[in-house]
């Protein structure tokens, strides 16, 4: 079931790393973690500008643009900026982060053009005033049990020749050296074999969950649509970080600590202690050699018909 609400300004009522929150589908609150995808969002802009400039030589002048999954709209505010004439549509499953997104299109003057859907996939997006030229799903459909019929659903609001865009997959992200001068070299190694199998335990306990293989452009395919391209995209910011940026790094370690710290051998969790200890020197508060270096895979699919 999919509600729509109109931008309605007399009602504007203040609600890894997207792995941070718990341990299955039931108990992920994405409400929560406003501050948490918002802080990501802005800091991943050049990421998200570059991905944009691409789209924009595939689709130059869509009319409608849906973005799948909003969350908190702060990507729907870069689609609004870089398609000033597009009407954007946020579709989210979470009723309080839609609200956000609409405060934020409001703060950033776009409300006028901006609207929400409540939507679950793999249930469709409901009926949007026209068919859109442009989806875009960040970091979505890997929450939907039956990813297939997560995509069918965004390809089924596709206007002929539109453009779905979904983001997924890439690289592990990186933040320190191999060798922090402390604890056995390769932590965020470990830290990734530990969090992938996390993974696959999370999505075993999504409803209707299916397992797939993860062939984007094939499963675009299945879902009626012709591959347009794959490019992944990188987020390059070389230490020393800014304040925002060394907070960003703080709280994806921190998350890793609180979800599966405990899975870490005992000189690991001793290391990730170190590094998240405020009063310690060598901790991620401190040190001066910590980045951010990530990659984001896009692909895009279009419609046939046009
Ligand atoms: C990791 S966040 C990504 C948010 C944003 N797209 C980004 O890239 O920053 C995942 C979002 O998908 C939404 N979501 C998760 N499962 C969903 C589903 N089955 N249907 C619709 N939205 C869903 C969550 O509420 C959350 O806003």
């Amino acid at each position: 079931m999919a509600h729509q609400h109109r931008h309605q300004p007399q009602h504007t009522q203040e609600h890894i790393q997207d792995h941070a929150h718990a341990h299955a589908h039931g108990d992920i609150d994405f409400g929560t973690m406003i501050p948490m995808l918002e802080g990501q969002a802005r800091l991943f802009a050049p990421l998200y500008a570059d991905a944009l400039a691409w789209l924009s030589r595939q689709q130059p002048e869509p009319g409608l643009i849906v973005d799948a999954g909003s969350g908190p709209g702060i990507i729907s505010g870069y689609f609004a900026e870089a398609f000033p004439e597009a009407r954007i549509v946020a579709a989210d499953a979470s009723a309080a982060l839609l609200e956000r997104a609409r405060e934020n299109a409001e703060r950033l003057g776009n409300a006028d053009r901006f609207s929400t859907v409540e939507a679950e996939l793999p249930n469709g997006l409901g009926e949007l005033e026209y068919p859109a030229d442009l989806v875009w799903s960040s970091r979505v459909v890997h929450h939907v049990g039956d990813q297939r019929a997560g995509l069918i659903a965004l390809a089924a609001v596709l206007a002929p020749g539109g453009t779905l865009a979904v983001m997924e997959g890439g690289l592990p992200e990186r933040n320190l050296p191999r060798d922090l001068g402390f604890g056995r070299p390769g932590l965020e190694t470990r830290m990734d074999l530990i969090e992938q199998t996390w993974f696959s335990e999370m999505r075993t306990t999504l409803p209707g969950h299916v397992r797939e293989t993860e062939d984007w452009p094939a499963l675009l395919t299945a879902a009626g649509l012709r591959p347009s391209g794959t490019r992944s995209f990188v987020l390059d910011l070389p230490a020393p970080l800014a304040d925002e940026a060394r907070a960003y790094v703080i709280g994806v370690f921190d998350r890793r600590r609180s979800m599966f710290g405990e899975e870490l051998d005992a000189e690991d969790r001793a290391t990730l202690d170190r590094l998240l200890d405020p009063d310690d020197k060598a901790s991620l508060h401190h040190r001066p050699d910590v980045f951010v270096l990530a990659a984001h895979t896009l692909y895009t699919a279009t419609k046939p018909g046009e």
